[in-house]
């Protein structure tokens, strides 16, 4: 609660929140929130914002990203086929050309673009199949660098294989002891379905032992055999791993058997897994070896979130040799996946929402991340009276706001018609009485 005679170092009023409240007063002073209230906050602050109805909600979180390939599309060719492979392949030819500081220059740009889009959290891949380990050396550097503004984890992600590519085991090793935070790992590209197994529970014996959470690229193909999620729950479930271990793309399991994904899922429940949907990237690298039907290749989000599991989505990719497109926008992530899920219900869309803000908070271990007293005064003020709206326009991120300061902001955006000399203001958000002259 705010003290009668403390002063405040942030007071936002007439905010809508998640949750469905509207005309919330938050609180904030030294960088957390004090109170968030449906009654007015009377207190001094050093400033004040009148939110006006508009959305205040946790920042989004985007839980699954590579930082290092991040913006690098085209050099040296771009992906003809639009497949996973070929794009592996690019970005092979691509670490030959590539510097420490060619990494921090497009990382960086890419967190300006993350900050300004109200992504004040993610968990970015590095790829550790590169003896030098210019990757993680610069991606540690941006960490450090981006702190204040951006909450940063790292995934040693050895992606030509753990086990297939040399040298990455001892790779691995070395990044996390210079400080990535996480193990990874992609099973699917192993020589064999055994080595994918065998590289699954090594990795998670190496978290085990050093205490990390694992992130895994896994199954990401459309063999409705490639059946790594069952492997990675078994070892999870074993080591004691429960609630720390993620699995990331899963496109696969849109492709299994859908009694083998009945007995798959409530495995995926119990073992605690967390799972990311990377809607974007995989809506167009999945179903490239298919003629008709072509194969959508996402996750099974809805029937995983009826089930209980906990299910996050990341950008993957902006400007990169696996998707050329991108803005660094989690509301467009938002979109994507669900229309590609068929959850349009308004219930449905609160899930979704949840997929790009709590759900990756919770996947990544923020336990300072919520819209509550004591937490992390992280938030974005969206150009929306709701988070439907929000996904529906990919509305404007009027304030950006770290530990109780605005680090970016907006200017709201309206269309001014001239239809021969009749003028009227566009607003797409849905309001009656906003339609008046059409
Ligand atoms: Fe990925």
């Amino acid at each position: 609660m705010v003290g009668s005679r403390s002063v405040l170092d942030l007071l936002i009023h007439h905010a809508s929140v998640p949750d469905g409240r509207k005309d919330v007063s938050i609180a904030i002073k030294d960088g957390k929130i004090v109170e968030v209230s449906a009654k007015p906050i009377e207190a001094e602050a050093n400033r004040k914002i009148d939110a006006a109805g508009q959305l205040a909600s946790p920042p989004f979180v985007d839980s699954h990203f590579h930082l290092d390939a991040a913006l690098s599309l085209g050099q040296p060719r771009f992906n003809e086929s639009g497949t996973l492979l070929e794009g592996i392949a690019i970005w092979g030819e691509h670490k030959a050309i590539m510097t420490v500081d060619s990494i921090k220059q497009r990382a960086r740009s890419l967190c300006h673009w993350a900050i300004a889009r109200g992504t004040l959290a993610m968990r970015s891949h590095v790829d550790v199949c590169d003896d030098r380990l210019l990757g993680a050396e610069a991606l540690l550097e941006i960490k450090r660098e981006f702190a204040p503004f951006l909450d940063i984890q790292l995934v040693a992600f050895p992606q030509d294989g753990y086990l297939r590519s040399a040298g990455a085991a001892g790779n691995l090793r070395r990044a996390l002891d210079k400080g990535v935070d996480v193990v990874g790992g992609i099973p699917h590209i192993e020589r064999t379905m055994l080595e994918g197994a065998e590289s699954i529970r090594a990795l998670c014996e190496i978290a085990c032992q050093r205490g990390t959470r694992v992130d895994m690229h896994c199954d990401e193909n459309d063999d409705p055999l490639s059946r790594h999620i069952e492997t990675l729950t078994f070892h999870a479930q074993r080591l004691g791993l429960q609630g720390r271990v993620t699995a990331s793309h899963l496109t696969s399991m849109h492709s299994m058997d859908n009694y083998y994904a009945s007995k798959l899922l409530p495995l995926m429940a119990e073992a605690n897994i967390h799972a990311v949907a990377n809607p974007l990237t995989n809506i167009v690298l999945q179903g490239r070896h298919d003629s008709y039907p072509k194969r959508r290749g996402l996750m099974r989000v809805k029937e995983m979130m009826a089930q209980g599991i906990n299910v996050a989505f990341g950008h993957d990719c902006v400007m990169d040799p696996w998707y050329g497109l991108g803005s660094c926008d989690m509301l467009e992530v938002a979109q994507m996946g669900l229309h590609v899920s068929h959850m349009t219900r308004r219930g449905e869309l609160e899930k979704i929402f949840a997929a790009i803000t709590e759900n990756g908070a919770r996947a990544m271990g923020l336990e300072a991340y919520g819209l509550a007293p004591g937490k992390a005064a992280d938030m974005v003020i969206l150009q929306a009276a709701d988070l439907e709206e929000a996904i529906r326009l990919r509305s404007n991120r009027l304030f950006v706001i770290r530990r109780g300061k605005v680090i970016s902001q907006s200017q709201p955006t309206a269309s001014q018609l001239d239809l021969d000399g009749k003028k009227l203001t566009v607003d797409f958000r849905f309001r009656p009485e906003l339609q008046t002259g059409f």
